[in-house]
């Protein structure tokens, strides 16, 4: 698998996932198996560079190549603002966001909503290439939905265009902008834009076992698999996938010691970039889907909110995690966790 000048060691891709898909998440999941893993999206207002959140989101401290960012915008000269000014900080790739359903950047509809409007897409995709094309080649991805809306999908003639305009690999979300994460994910349409390109096409949506990404790469002819919510809580589904489309085999599930072990690593992580309070903060919801699905782990993720501390917070988790491998010497299968985590986005995400 290859992007520009780079080659992939899979074609198992991290979804860029706002809030969650931070440098020390994007590390886990690589070294669990993911061959590249997208940032969260940064925004293309000059004003919010400087914001403590954007400039987490820029850190790529120790993160293996390539490094790839992604942008948001509606304005083509802000967007290749954005793409000069990420590369000058460390982008090796530069990924347009026309895939988030609901996303308001400069008081306008970004993201998919940019499908609707196919010249102002365009107009962006063009000024992005130029400006990646100048600060040194640097190939810039898309990532879009299958279209606006049912009755309007545009993903295979924008992707074709996109594809004049010199873009190095096309992303699929299996969803229109209007169905915002209800429903199913359709493969017809990234198997429609996977058949129209000539450049790798990537396949997304509700891969959440690595029979469905078995399913998904051969449905769709895709290159690669990108996957987002299942990766929540579960950043070994990775090698889970990479395994069984390797071998035909399914691995076990980790020891349950050894998944403590990789959360409390991530969790240190998590807590050095974004310092004590903020980081105990966030790090609550890691620490939820890590346990949604296993015995006793609502109890214990209510449990765990009320705690103030880094310090509490891991020793909390190593007394969990602990106990539960009395009993377990696996982790438990539980397919509840996903089923939780798309009704979770269902109510959360809905386009506006
Ligand atoms: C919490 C959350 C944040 C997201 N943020 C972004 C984002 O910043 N940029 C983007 O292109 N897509 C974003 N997405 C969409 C995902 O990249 C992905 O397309 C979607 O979740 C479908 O894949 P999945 O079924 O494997 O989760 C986000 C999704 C979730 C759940």
């Amino acid at each position: 698998m290859q992007i520009g000048p780079y080659s992939l060691p899979n074609n198992l891709f991290v979804a860029p996932m706002a809030g969650v898909t931070d440098r020390p998440f994007r590390q886990l999941c690589r070294r669990l198996g993911a061959g590249y893993a997208v940032s969260e999206m940064v925004t293309s207002r000059k004003d919010l560079w400087n914001s403590l959140k954007t400039s987490r989101r820029a850190n790529h401290d120790g993160e293996a190549a390539p490094i790839s960012v992604q942008i948001a915008g509606t304005d083509a000269a802000m967007m290749a603002e954005a793409t000069t000014y990420n590369i000058e900080r460390g982008a090796q790739i530069i990924d347009i966001n026309m895939g988030c359903p609901a996303k308001k950047v400069c008081s306008k509809w970004a993201g998919s909503a940019l499908m609707q409007d196919e010249p102002l897409a365009l107009e962006i995709i063009r000024a992005v290439v130029e400006a990646a094309t100048a600060a040194g080649a640097v190939p810039v991805t898309l990532k879009m939905r299958t279209g606006w809306c049912q009755a309007e999908k545009n993903a295979v003639r924008l992707a074709l265009a996109a594809q004049d305009a010199g873009v190095a690999m096309v992303t699929v979300h299996g969803r229109t902008r209007e169905q915002g994460y209800k429903g199913e994910a359709e493969y017809d349409t990234i198997a429609a834009v996977k058949a129209a390109l000539r450049i790798p096409v990537v396949a997304n949506g509700d891969v959440d076992s690595p029979h469905k990404a078995r399913e998904v790469l051969r449905r769709t002819g895709a290159d690669a698999v990108m996957i987002g919510r299942a990766a929540q809580g579960r950043p070994w589904i990775f090698r889970e996938i990479a395994h069984y489309l390797a071998t035909g085999e399914l691995l076990d599930t980790p020891p349950v010691l050894q998944a403590q072990d990789w959360l409390v690593e991530h969790l240190h992580d998590h807590y050095s970039l974004y310092g004590e309070l903020t980081g105990m903060r966030t790090a609550r919801k890691h620490i939820g889907w890590a346990v949604r699905g296993l015995p006793g782990g609502e109890a214990f993720r209510q449990r765990m909110n009320l705690l103030e501390s880094s310090t509490a917070q891991v020793a909390a988790l190593r007394q969990w995690f602990g106990a539960l491998a009395q009993q377990h010497e696996r982790l438990p299968v539980s397919t509840a966790g996903m089923e939780a985590a798309h009704d979770e986005e269902h109510q959360a995400r809905q386009p506006a």
